[in-house]
């Protein structure tokens, strides 16, 4: 505890508030509004947070041919997804051995090899350093005191699961599989990789939110104000329909047994999943994966939010919808994609104005972090017994 102060501004009031979440949901209080608003936050999250565990850095669909290459950000460090020829996805450090350049500022294909734009050392896509012209000397691609085994990109740890790439920075989280299990179990009638991103168009936007990226978690989480904020989804989805989902350490949000957009007049669905649960014929699920994915689950279609913060009070949330097999590609159903998107980016936007006004309200030296609901708000409590253990773990 004593260290946080030590290693930041952060005084003890910060610590106590981190610690008055961790009681019981009824007498608990949020976290502090530290943070939501203090720089020093941000850098304990990037040390105790981002860099350590499984985190999603991005989407599989993003490098779709071998050699395609995408810069991605995670805790402040620069990452570099790559299709691999060999068909997999690769996340690398993304800076070369040499003199630290930065490997990839775009989106790119990198053929044959990772090839640094400043003095052209070049990397397979295992990462080894396979040539480095004239590093002995103009014409000399040897130097007996550089061992080319031993400058080989550095590998970051990392998973794919449906669409999803996760990383684990420090490589000391539990193997991948384990740690998804819960979910994955949950889930277990469906088969995730079965869910197809449709054409960008169809099925791709941002939303930019004021906001620190913990507000979109809980507000995502939580289905209590559906019926002031969504009332457009509240007319056939009400409170009364939903249930809180909580699985302590990894992941919370809600479901809702009354899921049934009226997509177009002809009461038209996608081909979804086959022999499922009778649930999930209106049900659907929408959970916060800790610390920042958020995703929904109904029986024809599936989403994810990745969250990626940028600083105190900005975050992006890039949005990808998925549907079963060929569903996200048939010509006859493109319409009804673009009314799902739609239906999808007017939900998520109208959460925009109350996540901002969270974050504008944790300016107040009034708010001591606030009160749950014990009935309503248990997928909030356990997000933030979360992100206050890790916190507050040295
Ligand atoms: S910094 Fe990459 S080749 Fe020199
Ligand atoms: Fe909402």
């Amino acid at each position: 505890m004593g260290d946080i102060a030590a290693a930041t501004r952060l005084d003890g009031g910060f610590v106590d508030g981190l610690m008055a979440v961790d009681a019981p949901i009824g007498r608990a209080r949020g976290l502090p509004n530290a943070a939501y608003t203090d720089r020093d936050v941000v850098a304990l999250e990037q040390r105790r947070l981002w860099r350590r565990g499984w985190a999603c850095v991005g989407f599989a669909s993003d490098v779709p041919r071998a050699g395609d290459a995408r810069p991605v950000e995670l805790g402040g460090a620069p990452l570099l997804l790559l299709r691999a020829k060999t068909g997999e996805v690769r996340v690398f450090h993304n800076v070369c051995r040499h003199r630290g350049m930065k490997l990839a500022a775009e989106p790119t294909r990198f053929a044959n090899v990772i090839r640094c734009p400043y003095h052209s050392w070049c990397y397979d896509h295992g990462g080894e350093l396979i040539i480095a012209p004239h590093v002995g000397g103009p014409g000399c691609n040897l130097h007996p005191d550089l061992d080319k085994g031993e400058l080989g990109l550095v590998t970051v740890r990392s998973a794919v699961w449906w669409d999803f790439v996760f990383v684990d920075l420090d490589g000391e989280a539990p193997a991948f599989a384990d740690w998804i299990a819960p979910l994955a179990r949950r889930w277990a009638g469906f088969d995730v990789a079965r869910f197809r991103p449709p054409h960008p168009e169809e099925g791709t936007f941002t939303l930019e939110l004021a906001a620190n990226w913990k507000l979109a978690v809980e507000n995502y989480a939580e289905a209590y104000h559906l019926p002031w904020v969504h009332p457009g989804l509240n007319s056939y989805s009400r409170l009364e329909d939903h249930d809180n989902i909580v699985e302590e350490g990894a992941f919370s949000g809600q479901l809702t047994r009354a899921y049934q957009p009226a997509l177009d007049a002809a009461g038209r669905r996608f081909p979804g999943f086959e022999g499922l649960d009778p649930f999930w014929t209106s049900g659907a699920e929408y959970v916060a994966l800790y610390p920042n994915l958020l995703l929904g689950v109904h029986a024809d279609h599936g989403f994810g939010i990745l969250l990626q913060p940028d600083g105190v009070a900005r975050t992006t949330e890039h949005v990808r919808l998925y549907y079963v097999d060929a569903a996200a590609e048939r010509g006859d159903l493109a319409e009804l994609r673009r009314r799902s998107r739609d239906l999808w980016r007017e939900v998520f936007a109208e959460d925009v104005a109350v996540v901002e006004g969270m974050q504008a309200g944790r300016a107040s030296p009034a708010f001591d972090g606030g009160r749950f609901s014990p009935a309503m708000d248990p997928p909030t409590h356990a997000f933030h017994r979360w992100v206050a253990g890790r916190l507050l773990a040295p």
